[in-house]
């Protein structure tokens, strides 16, 4: 289990316009499980093959505890990494497959079997040894694949979207495996994700990562509460934005003046709320007014869209009536401590 540290990671792809991987300074401690999140092409596989060994980064470093292992053969790291689409030897019964590690690794045919065996019954694998990867569910294919991994006993466990070719159901339990087992085994683990619900059940922290770059690191809950750009508030679901100046606690914007309990450097700033936050009615302080265009009853609450200055903003409130708001003005309030205040940059921000 080891600490990995990446030191102004780079990786440009021959004949690309900008780095594929650009500049990454980040530290995933002993035994912690960190979601990489973030879009398609954002660079996330090309993090993981840098830090298995599986490509040689353009410039920067990457140690595993205090040992470089920057140039360092893939079969040397102690890292594994798990791919989307399992790669399992398709002429190889199940237990070969799993075994096949350790049999590269010269071991002992009796340990290589028993390891195996124990493994596969880990993983609830055991009646289907015998089984080729065709002859297996998806979910039980990467189950196989995990297991060829986790066999080696890696000190790091890379593991690349494992559960995107999953139906809704086997994800979920695909999921509390992995991470009964990361917690049991104590691995230090790296999930590459780009689906954010999928990082928030997972993962002790969340990297997120745009353009090569990680933007972001933290708790689920920082990224909902305190996002640093607009653009990662919109990655992490439903937000409402308005343009605003903050001068002290109070801020300026279209509708009005509030008051804000916040931090953030006087001057212009996007306002961020999340629809659970604003408050339906005039509660006096901070209340303001707007038409509703849409009210959708989703069961337990009521989603309206209601329209604040030129643009739409979702508020979700219990549904305690089934009586339609649509088309009447309704007030609604905004709580100082909910109000959250992205410092605008002249040049525009990201
Ligand atoms: N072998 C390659 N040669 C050239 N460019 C590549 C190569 N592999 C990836 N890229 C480019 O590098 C960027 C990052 O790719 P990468 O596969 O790391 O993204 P990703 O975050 O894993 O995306 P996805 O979620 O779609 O898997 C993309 O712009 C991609 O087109
Ligand atoms: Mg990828």
């Amino acid at each position: 289990m080891s600490t990995v540290t990446l030191q102004r990671l780079t990786h440009s792809y021959t004949g690309a316009p900008q780095p594929a991987v650009d500049t990454i300074d980040f530290s995933i401690q002993k035994g912690e499980l960190v979601s990489l999140l973030g879009p398609s092409g954002c660079g996330k596989t090309t993090t993981l093959k840098l830090i298995a060994g599986l490509l040689r980064p353009t410039s920067g470093e990457i140690y595993f505890d205090d040992r470089r292992v920057t140039e360092v053969k893939p079969e040397r790291r102690e890292a594994v990494m798990v791919f989307q689409n399992y790669l399992l030897f398709p002429y190889m019964s199940i237990e070969e497959n799993v075994g096949f590690g350790l049999r590269m690794r010269r071991l002992n045919r009796v340990v290589i079997r028993e390891r195996v065996r124990q493994m596969l019954s880990l993983m609830g694998l055991k009646e289907l040894r015998d089984r080729r990867p065709a002859q297996l569910s998806g979910g039980q294919q990467q189950r196989a694949a995990l297991a060829r991994a986790l066999v080696l006993q890696p000190k790091v466990l890379l593991l690349d979207e494992p559960l995107s070719n999953l139906d809704a159901h086997l994800r979920d339990e695909m999921r509390e495996l992995i991470l009964s087992i990361q917690r049991s085994l104590g691995v230090t683990t790296i999930f590459v994700t780009h689906d954010q619900e999928e990082a928030v059940l997972l993962a002790d922290r969340i990297a997120l990562m745009f353009d090569g770059r990680i933007q972001q690191v933290g708790e689920s809950k920082q990224f909902y509460e305190r996002p640093a750009s607009r653009r990662i508030a919109s990655f992490f679901g439903n937000t409402n934005f308005l343009p605003g100046f903050k001068d002290k606690q109070r801020v300026s914007c279209p509708l009005g003046q509030f008051r804000v309990e916040s931090n953030a450097p006087d001057g212009p700033v996007t306002v961020v709320i999340r629809p659970e936050s604003v408050v339906l009615g005039d509660h006096g302080e901070n209340s303001f007014q707007a038409p509703v265009k849409r009210q959708i009853y989703m069961g337990t609450h009521n989603r309206y869209r209601i329209e604040v200055d030129s643009t739409e903003w979702e508020v979700v409130a219990p549904a305690d009536s089934a009586a339609s708001l649509e088309g009447r003005r309704i007030a609604f309030s905004l709580p100082p401590d909910k109000i959250w205040l992205i410092p605008e940059r002249v040049e525009g921000g990201n």
